[in-house]
């Protein structure tokens, strides 16, 4: 009988997850499908759910993919040293012949892998292509010349590039995901999962029009996306929370007595200010990092720090904005983070000057110091 292994976090396992199965059992023709969620050190476990709510959603999710499919808790009973070195030889003694599946993505960093000569040897390798990453054929080919190409399997699926950050953020928006099934996104709802922050996204909500807050959850997830693909390294929370909140004043101008600069009253400008403020007293934000990204969001400044410009970038380039330049803009900001940064705040500068309704200081010294003096 012939088993395939799939290991991972599954915090939680989408649809990509199953398909990616499907096809490797097909192709193979294996009988057998055994699921490994990963057991994570405690402190690494934020925004990811417990190892048995992993191991339900991973029973749930991967139901009849194969004639017989095992959600094996082999590394919580482990506990530590879970390399696919050490499991990979248990699993075999235990279910007999054994294909390992991965992504081309994980085989292209085999060489830093625990004793990866002992990985090779251990069982055969079923490898994925997965969408931008290089080809399963390929990295065999590089890896296969030091570790025995005899030992690798290169599948014909070529599975597309989900992000689990990205599902964990609707879901923390309070959305369902469609990268799951319907089973799992019913369970994460029914069972109060990523609820973190499910009374601020309602407060928020209950301040903004309808469009008002699809542009905050377009800010968020345009946000997290940046994030991840440039690698800016931003903290999670405080990124979701900046972005989530940025424009929590917009709609309410009154100025309640709180501290903002008196130039700005009156001016559209005002609500960034007020927004911090209000983040602060309404939301109970008390971080300056994330208070200082909703604080300067619309004017910009000198010298930003990365989570204010990756706040500034997001908002004016976030999903729901769809006039001309900014699907351009947007393009450049995908492929460089700082070149979209720089052009937004350019094509903002310069309407405002041809508008000729009055530019806001801050604005100016950004516009010193990132375009004219070019500052990093
Ligand atoms: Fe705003
Ligand atoms: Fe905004």
């Amino acid at each position: 009988m012939k088993t395939i292994i799939f290991g991972g976090a599954f915090a939680p396992p989408h649809k990509e997850h199953i398909e990616m199965c499907r096809s490797a059992i097909k192709e193979l023709g294996a009988d057998r499908l055994v699921v490994v969620p990963t057991f994570l050190p405690a402190h690494k476990t934020e925004h990811y759910l417990d190892f048995e709510t992993r191991v339900e959603l991973s029973r749930i999710a991967f139901n009849g993919v194969a004639r017989e499919v095992i959600v094996d808790k082999i590394e919580k009973d482990r506990g530590k040293d879970n390399y696919s070195a050490y499991i990979l030889p248990l699993l075999k003694e235990k279910y007999g012949e054994i294909v390992y599946l991965i992504g081309s993505d994980s085989l292209q960093y085999f060489d830093k892998w625990r004793e990866p000569q002992n990985v090779a040897k251990a069982c055969k390798i079923a490898v994925c292509t997965r969408e931008g990453y290089e080809s399963a054929e390929d990295v065999i080919n590089s890896v296969g010349s030091k570790y025995g190409k005899e030992n690798f399997i290169a599948l014909k699926y070529v599975g597309k590039d989900v992000s689990s950050s990205m599902i964990r953020t609707k879901l923390l928006l309070g959305e369902n995901a469609d990268e799951l099934t319907d089973e799992i996104n019913e369970y994460v709802k029914s069972h109060g999962l990523f609820d973190d922050y499910r009374d601020m996204v309602n407060q928020l909500k209950s301040y903004q029009s309808d469009e008002l807050f699809f542009h905050s959850k377009s800010v968020v997830k345009r946000a997290i996306d940046f994030n991840n693909k440039h690698i800016l390294l931003q903290d999670y929370d405080k990124v979701f929370l900046a972005a989530l909140l940025h424009d929590n004043a917009k709609q309410r101008k009154s100025l309640d007595g709180l501290d903002v600069p008196k130039d700005a009253v009156g001016t559209p400008v005002l609500h960034q200010f007020l927004g911090a403020e209000k983040a602060r007293r309404d939301f109970g934000i008390e971080d300056e990092d994330i208070l200082n990204a909703i604080r300067y969001h619309t004017t910009a400044k000198a010298n930003m720090t990365m989570l204010e410009k990756l706040i500034y970038t997001a908002d004016s380039l976030s999903d729901d904005r769809d006039y001309d330049p900014i699907p351009r803009l947007r393009e450049i900001a995908i492929k460089d983070f700082d070149a979209g940064f720089r052009a937004i705040l350019k094509f903002t500068y310069d309407k405002i000057v041809e508008r000729g309704t009055g530019m806001y200081p801050l604005t100016e010294d950004a516009y010193q110091y990132y375009i004219v003096e070019n500052n990093k």
